[in-house]
């Protein structure tokens, strides 16, 4: 029923959007069995579903399910393409999507979505939750790696014309070598070739989403959406050196929160070397056009801890 044909651009003026993609082999994409969902060992729940071990036999710890269900009302395009965006992706800081399976559940009027994606040891939330329980800041070492890390998935991401718009703490997975990967481009979106500034609804998780987008008067326009991702990459950095979670005021005005971050920020001097205070001051700029991009975040990281980042990966990349 299904041929690859049916995942080629129509057009060819449609091409120019698409042709980064490395276009989907079927085989690969369905290669997935909703039985083999061990649904007595919930792995976690998220705003938009809960995530299983997927085991073919019982130490096979490779994979996980993450299971969604929408109303069969609604449409799936929104879903399809965070699938789609998934397995278009090959970086190593950015997760993969393995597999997907779609199925109707006809008692709930529900679709029933399941991704299979490679299983993780944890996230940056659970990381940051084991150094609250020990009573232990993570080392200057550690933050410049997972800094750097989530840096080249977004740029990665950026380079592909996707805004991920969900960057935080649990979105951000981190693999048994301790690599960080970033997660759930569930409301991510190409962008325009042409148009890099584009109207959007509200998206994000409130306490990481930038002051433009919450900001219902800001010029629709002059919303960039790599920019909002570099603010919320500011905050993530931020809760981790401060091991705080929550540290914004969702309500407060734009230039009030720029204003209590750097107050945060303030009192990690001593703690951090002012290299990585001061790039997290300039990722949490209020006005977008005085922010950092996070290209220009990789380039303070490579040229301040090159030889960190050299051992670490023996290349930069
Ligand atoms: N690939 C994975 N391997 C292991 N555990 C995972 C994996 N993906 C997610 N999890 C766990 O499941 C939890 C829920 O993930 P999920 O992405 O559904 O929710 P979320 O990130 O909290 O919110 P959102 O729905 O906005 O993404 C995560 O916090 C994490 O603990
Ligand atoms: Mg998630």
């Amino acid at each position: 029923m299904f041929t690859n044909r049916y995942f080629y651009p129509r057009n060819i003026e449609n091409f120019s959007k698409y042709k980064n993609l490395n276009f989907i082999t079927i085989s690969e994409m369905f290669s997935f069995n909703p039985l083999k969902v061990k649904y007595d060992q919930k792995l976690g729940t998220g705003v938009s579903g809960a995530v299983y071990p997927y085991q073919k036999s019982p130490d096979d710890l490779r994979w996980v399910v993450k299971h969604i269900q929408t109303p069969k009302s609604e449409t799936l395009v929104a879903q399809i393409q965070e699938i789609v965006l998934g397995f278009s992706c090959n970086h190593p800081n950015v997760l993969p999507v393995k597999g997907f399976h779609i199925g109707l559940d006809h008692l709930k009027s529900m679709w029933d979505i399941y991704i299979k994606l490679p299983r993780m040891e944890g996230t940056l939330r659970s990381k940051m939750n084991e150094h609250i329980a020990d009573n232990t800041q993570f080392s200057e070492e550690q933050i410049v790696q997972y800094f750097y890390e989530v840096v080249c998935g977004l740029e990665y991401l950026h380079k592909k014309k996707i805004a991920h718009r969900d960057v935080k703490l649990d979105n951000i997975l981190i693999d048994k070598d301790n690599v960080a990967k970033v997660s759930d481009f569930g409301i991510g979106k190409f962008i325009d070739e042409e148009t890099t500034h584009i109207e959007l609804e509200r998206a994000g998780t409130l306490f990481y989403s930038a002051p433009e987008v919450l900001d219902k008067n800001f010029q629709l326009k002059k919303r960039d959406l790599y920019k909002a991702d570099a603010w919320s990459l500011g905050v993530v950095m931020t809760e981790l050196c401060a091991l705080k979670t929550k540290i914004v005021n969702i309500f407060s005005s734009g230039e009030d929160k720029e204003k209590d971050l750097a107050k945060k920020i303030e009192e990690l001097k001593g703690k951090y070397n002012d290299v990585i205070l001061d790039l997290l001051l300039s990722l949490l700029k209020c006005d977008p056009e005085e922010r950092k991009t996070v290209e220009e975040a990789k380039k303070v990281l490579q040229e301040n801890y090159g030889d960190l980042l050299v051992y670490f990966y023996r290349y930069l990349g």
